[in-house]
C-alpha cells in the first residue's frame, strides 16, 4: 500500500485541567477522505490546531512525506503544504472576501509588493470554480454565515495544498451548497490531496469518506475503512455503547394555544405567516434553507420588525420591540448561529448560564454566586455539557459543548414558547438524543416549542405539527401523524405530487 502524505504520531495536548489529546496517531493519504469521527469535547478541532501550527503540542512527531515537519506559528502550516477550514471561521468582516481568501499568501508583483489586480481576478476565479455567486469585492460582514463559510473554503483552496482539513464543513451550509461542496471534495481528491474530514453527519461520512478514525476523551479508540464498518460500530467506538437512534414517545397532553402568529410579513423576508402553538406542543418548521423560517422567529423574537400581522401570547396581544421585551413576555429563541452570537467569551460557563436569569438567581441586588452555580449545573447537566468545571472559561470549551451553553441559558428563564433554530446542528449522537429527549420533558411540564429544522427525522421524530414554509410563505400545516418524509420534501421544495400511474 502507499505511504501516508502525513504521519502523526504520540501527539498530546494538555490544557489546565484537561488533557484533550492523549497519545494519539493519525495518517492521512494521497486522494482519500478520511473521517474524524468523535463525541463534543473528544479532541477533534483540538488536533486541527496542532497540525496547523495553532497550538503547540506537548509531544509527538508531525510527518508530511516523511519529512518531519514543526509548525511554530499558523503561518508555517501552508509553508509544508497543510490547509485547513476551522469550525469557527477566522475571517475579517471588516476586509474585503479578496483580502480574506488572500491574507498571509497573496500574489506579489516583482517589487514584493501585493499584486491587487491579480488577487482579485484569482480569488473571482476560485469563487466561480465553486459556483458560490460571492463577489469578492464586497466586505466579507455584508455576507450571511453560509457564505462567509465558502469564502473559508475558498481560502483554503487558494493555498495549493497536499493535505487539506475540513473541520465541520457543513454545519453552516444549505443543502446546495453542502452539494457543490461534495463535488469540490471529488476534485481535490482526483488532484491527490489527502483530507481530513470533520463531521457528525453520518449521512455525509458515508458518502465523502473513505477512511476513519474515531477518538473518545482525546484518544484515538479506533481507525479502518468506511466501507468495511457500520454506522453502529462506529457509533459504539465513539461513546462506548449503543445509541439509539429512537426519538423520545410524545405523550405530553396538548392543551390550549399559547402563542399565535396572525399574517405576519415583512418587507422582504416572509409574507402573510400564520401559525399557532399550543401548551405542550413540538410545532416543527419544515423548509429548505432560505425557505425564511429563521427570518419569521427573528421577527417573533423582536429581533427584527413586521411590516404587518400581530402576535396573541396567551390572550394578550404582544409586539416586542426587542429580544429583551420577548424575554419579558416569555418567549426565548435560541439561534442557528449560536457560536459567536450566543456566549459571552471571556466569562465563566455558570454566567454564561444564568446571565439572563439574573432575576432568579440575585436577592436584593446581590447576585448568589451558589444559586447561580446550581442553576447552571441543572441545565447543563441535562444537555450532557462536557467541561472540566462550571468555572471553565466558554471560550475554551469546544464547539458542540458551546452551543450547549446556549441552549441552557436560554432554558433557565423558564419562558412559555422556547424556539429552537435547528437545535441539534454541531451536537454529537449522544448528546444529540439528550437534547431530544429533554424537549420532551419540557412539553410534558407545559412548555411550548417551536423547532425550526432542515433534518427530516428530527422533524418527524420530534413534532406535534408541522409547518411547512417555501419562499417566505406558510405552504401547509400538517398534523404529523402517518406523515411520509416525501410529502414534506415535495411540499418544501414545490414539486407537484407524482402522477398515480
Ligand atoms: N484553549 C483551551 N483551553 C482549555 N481547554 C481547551 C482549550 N481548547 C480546547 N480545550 C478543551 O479540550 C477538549 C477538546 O476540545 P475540542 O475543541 O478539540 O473538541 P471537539 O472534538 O472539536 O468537539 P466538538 O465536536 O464539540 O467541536 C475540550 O474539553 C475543550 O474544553
Ligand atoms: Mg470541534
Amino acid at each position: 500500500m502507499t505511504d501516508p502524505i502525513l504521519t502523526l504520531s504520540g501527539i498530546s495536548k494538555s490544557f489546565p485541567g484537561v488533557r484533550a489529546l492523549h497519545d494519539v496517531s493519525l495518517e492521512l493519504y494521497a486522494g482519500q477522505v478520511t473521517a474524524l469521527i468523535g463525541e463534543n469535547g473528544a479532541g477533534k478541532s483540538t488536533l486541527v490546531k496542532t497540525m496547523t501550527g495553532i497550538y503547540q503540542p506537548d509531544a509527538g512527531e508531525i510527518r508530511v512525506g516523511g519529512k518531519l515537519v514543526t509548525l511554530p506559528t499558523a503561518h508555517s502550516a501552508s509553508a509544508v503544504g497543510i490547509t485547513a477550514i476551522h469550525q469557527e471561521t477566522v475571517l475579517f468582516d471588516e476586509l474585503t472576501v479578496a483580502e480574506n481568501i488572500y491574507l498571509g499568501h497573496a500574489p506579489t508583483n516583482r517589487f514584493g509588493m501585493i499584486d491587487w489586480k491579480t488577487m482579485r481576478k484569482e480569488a473571482r476565479e476560485t469563487l466561480d470554480s465553486m459556483a458560490a455567486g460571492i463577489d469578492p469585492d464586497i466586505k466579507l460582514k455584508e455576507l450571511g454565515i453560509a457564505k462567509k463559510h465558502l469564502v473559508a473554503v475558498a481560502r483554503a483552496l487558494s493555498v495549493d495544498a497536499q493535505v487539506v482539513i475540513m473541520d465541520e464543513p457543513t454545519a453552516a451550509l444549505s443543502q446546495k451548497e453542502i452539494e457543490e461542496l461534495y463535488v469540490l471534495i471529488e476534485l481535490l481528491k482526483a488532484d491527490g490531496k489527502a483530507i481530513l474530514f470533520i463531521s457528525h453527519k453520518f449521512d455525509e461520512i458515508y458518502r465523502i469518506a473513505d477512511r476513519f478514525t474515531v477518538f473518545r476523551d482525546g484518544e484515538q479508540v479506533g481507525k479502518g475503512m468506511i466501507k468495511e464498518t457500520s454506522q453502529s460500530q462506529i457509533v459504539q467506538l465513539m461513546v462506548g455503547r449503543a445509541v439509539e437512534n429512537i426519538f423520545p414517545p410524545r405523550n405530553a397532553v396538548i392543551g390550549d394555544v399559547v402563542l399565535e402568529a396572525k399574517g405576519l410579513s415583512h418587507p422582504t423576508e416572509f409574507e402573510d405567516v400564520s401559525f399557532t402553538v399550543r401548551k405542550g406542543e413540538i410545532l416543527g418548521f419544515y423548509g429548505l434553507v432560505g425557505a425564511g423560517r429563521s427570518e419569521v422567529m427573528q421577527a417573533v423574537f423582536g429581533m427584527t420588525q413586521t411590516s404587518s400581522g400581530r402576535l396573541v401570547l396567551d390572550g394578550q396581544a404582544i409586539a416586542p420591540q426587542s429580544a429583551a421585551d420577548a424575554v419579558e413576555a416569555g418567549i426565548v429563541y435560541v439561534p442557528e448561529e449560536r457560536g459567536k452570537q450566543g456566549v459571552i467569551t471571556g466569562e465563566p460557563i455558570f454566567k454564561n448560564v444564568s446571565l439572563p436569569s439574573l432575576k432568579k438567581t440575585s436577592k436584593n441586588g446581590f447576585l448568589r454566586m451558589a444559586e447561580e452555580f446550581d442553576l447552571a449545573r441543572t441545565y447543563t447537566e441535562r444537555l450532557d455539557l462536557r467541561a472540566s468545571s462550571l468555572s471553565q472559561n466558554v471560550s475554551t470549551l469546544s464547539g458542540g459543548n458551546q452551543q450547549k451553553v446556549v441552549i441552557a441559558k436560554w432554558l433557565a428563564t423558564l419562558p412559555k414558547v422556547i424556539i429552537l433554530d435547528e437545535p441539534t446542528k454541531g451536537i454529537d449522537i449522544g448528546s444529540k438524543a439528550a437534547v431530544h429527549e429533554f424537549m420532551g420533558e419540557l412539553v410534558a411540564q407545559g412548555l411550548s416549542v417551536i423547532m425550526v429544522s432542515s433534518e427530516l427525522p428530527e422533524v418527524l421524530g420530534m413534532s406535534d405539527r408541522i409547518v411547512v414554509m417555501r419562499e417566505g410563505r406558510v405552504i401547509d400545516t400538517l398534523d404529523n401523524d402517518g406523515l411520509k418524509p416525501e410529502t414534506l420534501v415535495r411540499l418544501a421544495a414545490g414539486i407537484a405530487e407524482e402522477q398515480a400511474a
